[in-house]
């Protein structure tokens, strides 16, 4: 196992180049897309604070289906377009969500979420999944978020598809 140690304590530029780093390390060598989607839910989980659900979504014949993820059990299904995690993935644009109450038709696997960050993954242009993080914290998610976590994605994309 690769021995990880990152300072959650520093600027978000630096903390996502590390975070990136670990990431890509992970998925090193490893073509199993599952495998690779479980290590890096579970390393955002890990280091990113505040979060109460991490995980992938798969788009798989035109629709959402649950993937590996960290944090309560979720819904297994999401219609493209629905929610935060179907915008996300039929638009291909990132989401973060401050107030999820007030997003139109956001689908709440869990009661506790209050903020949300949507980053699609793509392949060949194409969504292939989306990750998603929740937080019981109402607006948790700063710009530098979404941002660091779509560079994190896009470096390591074509290891999750
Ligand atoms: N809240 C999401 C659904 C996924 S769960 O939170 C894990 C949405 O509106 O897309």
């Amino acid at each position: 196992m690769l021995d990880i140690a990152i300072n959650t304590d520093q600027p978000a530029a630096e903390f996502y180049a590390d975070l990136t780093s670990s990431a890509a390390a992970l998925v090193d060598g490893e073509p199993d897309a599952i495998a690779n989607m479980a290590n890096i839910a579970a390393l955002i989980w890990q280091y990113l604070p505040g979060l109460n659900w991490a995980g992938f979504y798969r788009v798989i014949d035109d629709e959402l289906v649950l993937g590996p993820f960290q944090g309560k059990t979720a819904c297994i299904r999401i219609a493209m377009g629905a929610g935060v995690c179907g915008t996300a993935a039929a638009s291909g644009k990132v989401q973060r969500v401050a107030d999820v109450h007030a997003f139109p038709g956001h689908i709440a696997c869990d009661a506790d979420s209050r903020s949300e960050l949507v980053v699609p993954v793509l392949k060949n242009a194409k969504v292939i999944a989306v990750l998603d993080l929740d937080s019981p914290l109402p607006d948790h998610f700063r710009p530098e978020d979404a941002t660091g976590m779509a560079k994190l994605i896009g470096a390591i994309a074509d290891s999750l598809g």
